[in-house]
């Protein structure tokens, strides 16, 4: 068994944080042969019921989880940080405007940054869960400088995962027999949930579909829109698939992907695909060696360019917002 690694997770007291944190302490994060020690991050009004939580964590006697450390200050939270879930995030409330959301977040997600880069440790992998995902994910790495930018991820993994159960429900197909389903850009409803690369049981996804119109008037739609349904059934954000989105990311990131297959992630374009170099937007990826690649060379068909790059429009006039508010 080897050394704990540090996990620090913000937004520990909400929704996902508790859906979270049990699966992270149960191993199903990094593998059962590491131990982790565990470092919540909240706001001073919800410490407490963060203690709680930790209460819960104990309950469980967990044999990997090292200890809980609580703290309402980041630089605390994320000292020593190897792993770092940015959870916590301002949500958008009635009326509120694109500005005073990105400035809202602008305001935790700058200074976490900062926090990361003065004390997390040299492997420190990000990943930003609390939306505005991709943008709140470029000002964190904007305020490390020290810290390599690919260390900073978005994530899209959720929706990834939304593409599969939807395909699979289509098709009658089991999730093993499918794919090579991508999610490119912006974690939003412009995102664009792409089947042209997709196999199932190594037969073109499309042609075992066979509907252009079910892909673009009830794929994409469903696909782009399903926080919003999650919502209107059961009168809170998705949480636990929220959750189990977060886990899947980091441990493909530090396991790596099959052979034969990727998966979705928000990750700093390196300028492929016609996305600016800089941007966080979610692109086809691998993992291996602890390292994301963007997939290269895909054929982009016409569709699927409008789609990306309506999409990726969104992120440069975030960025751009964030900008212009002096957030960066
Ligand atoms: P929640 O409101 O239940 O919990 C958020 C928690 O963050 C609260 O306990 C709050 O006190 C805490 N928090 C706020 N500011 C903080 C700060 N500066 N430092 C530390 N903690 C802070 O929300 P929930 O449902 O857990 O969702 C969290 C975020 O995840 C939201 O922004 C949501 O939109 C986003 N989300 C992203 C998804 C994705 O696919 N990327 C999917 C689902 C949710």
């Amino acid at each position: 068994v080897s050394q704990p690694v540090n996990v620090t997770v913000t937004g520990a007291a909400g929704q996902i944080g508790y859906a979270l944190l049990f699966r992270i302490a149960s191993g199903q994060l990094l593998g059962a042969d590491t131990p982790v020690r565990l470092r919540l991050l909240e706001v001073p009004q919800a410490v407490k019921a963060a203690e709680g939580t930790a209460m819960e964590l104990d309950d469980c006697a967990f044999p990997l989880l090292a200890g809980i450390d609580i703290h309402d200050d980041a630089t605390a939270a994320f000292d020593g940080a190897n792993v770092a879930l940015l959870v916590g995030a301002r949500p958008r409330a009635a009326g509120m405007e694109r500005g005073d959301l990105l400035s809202a977040n602008g305001g935790i997600f700058g200074p976490q940054g900062a926090a990361i880069n003065a004390g997390a440790a040299s492997d420190v992998r990000v990943l930003v869960v609390g939306n505005p995902a991709n943008t709140n994910a470029w000002i964190a790495a904007q305020h490390a400088p020290d810290v390599p930018a690919d260390r900073f991820t978005a994530m899209t993994r959720l929706d990834h995962n939304r593409a599969l159960a939807q395909l699979a429900a289509r098709t009658g197909s089991t999730l093993e027999d499918i794919r090579r389903v991508a999610i490119w850009g912006n974690h939003s409803a412009t995102q664009y949930p792409d089947l042209t690369h997709a196999t199932i049981g190594f037969r073109p996804a499309l042609e075992v579909v066979d509907d252009e119109a079910w892909v673009r008037d009830t794929f994409i739609p469903t696909v782009a829109k399903r926080g919003a349904a999650i919502i209107e059934a059961r009168g809170a954000s998705s949480a636990a698939s929220a959750a189990n989105a977060a886990i899947d990311h980091v441990h493909t990131w530090v396991h790596g992907t099959p052979e034969g297959d990727w998966t979705s992630a928000g990750v700093v374009s390196d300028g492929s695909y016609g996305v600016p170099e800089g941007l966080v937007s979610s692109f086809p990826v691998t993992s291996s060696g602890g390292e994301w690649r963007i997939v290269p060379d895909l054929d982009v068909d016409d569709f699927s360019r409008e789609r990306i790059d309506a999409s990726v429009a969104e992120l440069v006039e975030e960025r751009e917002a964030v900008r212009s508010l002096g957030l960066v």
